[in-house]
């Protein structure tokens, strides 16, 4: 994939500063007010009836907070927290392995969890209704399966692809936490408060004008801050201010929209050579040459969040806003609104 400086994919340049920008408790955490608010009111039960928290989902795509939200929930609950992902488990000893370490409260935290191998997922589901792992001895006539009590601990699964569960794996997540794009104002407030630890003094005009651009995700927030800052370090007067950060982004080729070259790819082939779509994921990810799975996790769903494509039982179709962004003149491309029936899957 090509370097993309706005992909909400974790890069290894985040993962040094995000350790710091991290909010460590439900308080410090800004905007996902629903899940928040379920979470605080959970937590809250449980810790009166000296339980473990019920297993967690949370779901929605990258960079929206979910690792953060798994560690604030661990120290909620004063619990440790344990990290592991789906593809990093691979055979079903290894998860009971993890299990029988934990301890009461501890958090085991499984991100990618989607990709949890069929025989691994399985130890899972005695393990997160009933606490207990059924470990099978011996072969044949004489095998006999024993149950072992496990620790009261709370799962937490984390992925960017809820569809991709299993029926039977996703049942048994008793809080559902659907992780939602950040508004314009939730990421000036994610973005003030990292330039305070990063001790960067900037303006909330700027802070406004960088998270518009951040694609709704603290990730990108963040990458952005830190660039305009660098950038600001040169050229600036010491305080990151409007145009400081509008100059910074024009450089960086971030639009208005926080769309950078590969956004605007999948618009102009949308509409430049399939006419406004209807087309394939397939046909479009073969021909602007990126993943099918990528574009799909990563660069789709904020375009269609933001209303500039739809899906249709046909394929995805550029809408009249997709048109006016590339200052394309709708209807000329064969482009109708009344074609498509909105298609949610
Ligand atoms: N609600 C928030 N308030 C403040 N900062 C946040 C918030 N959510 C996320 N961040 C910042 O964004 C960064 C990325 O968040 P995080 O790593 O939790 O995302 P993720 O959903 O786990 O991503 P991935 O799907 O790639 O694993 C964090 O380091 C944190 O600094
Ligand atoms: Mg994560």
């Amino acid at each position: 994939m090509e370097e993309r400086f706005v992909s909400a994919l974790n890069r290894e340049e985040d993962s040094y500063s995000e350790l710091s920008l991290r909010p460590q408790r439900l308080k410090e955490y800004i905007g996902q007010e629903k899940v928040k608010e379920k979470l605080g009111i959970f937590i809250e039960a449980a810790k009166k009836r000296n339980e473990a928290l019920d297993h967690v989902l949370l779901y929605g795509p990258p960079g929206l907070g979910k690792t953060t939200l798994a560690n604030i929930i661990a120290k909620e609950m004063k619990g440790s927290l344990k990290i592991t992902s789906g593809p990093a488990i691979e055979r079903a000893g290894d998860l009971a392995a993890i299990l029988t370490s934990l301890s009461d409260f501890d958090v085991l935290f499984i991100d990618e969890i989607h990709r949890l191998n069929r025989n691994v997922e399985e130890i899972l589901y005695p393990a997160m209704e009933d606490y207990a792992l059924d470990i099978v001895i011996g072969k044949g006539a004489a095998a006999k399966s024993i149950r072992l009590d496990l620790p009261k601990f709370t799962l937490i699964g984390a992925t960017t692809r809820v569809g991709l569960l299993t029926a039977p794996l996703r049942d048994r997540f008793g809080v559902l936490c659907p992780m939602e794009f950040y508004n314009e104002n939730e990421l000036m407030e994610i973005i003030i408060r990292s330039a305070d630890i990063l001790e960067t003094k900037i303006t909330e005009q700027a802070a406004f004008e960088i998270g518009k651009r951040s694609r709704g995700t603290p990730r990108i927030a963040n990458r952005l801050l830190k660039r305009v800052r660098d950038y600001s370090d040169v050229k600036g007067q010491g305080v990151v201010d409007l145009e400081i950060a509008k100059s910074a982004l024009e450089l960086l080729d971030v639009d208005k929209e926080g769309f950078d070259s590969i956004d605007n790819k999948i618009l102009v082939a949308i509409i430049d050579n399939f006419n406004g779509g209807p087309v394939g994921l397939e046909t479009l990810s073969y021909f602007i040459g990126e993943e099918l799975d990528t574009i799909e996790d990563v660069y789709e769903p904020y375009l269609l969040q933001k209303g500039f494509i739809l899906r249709t039982p046909r394929g995805r179709v550029a809408t009249e806003k997709a048109f006016k962004h590339l200052n394309r003149a709708p209807g000329k491309k064969g482009f109708d609104n009344k074609q498509c029936t909105i298609f949610d899957e």
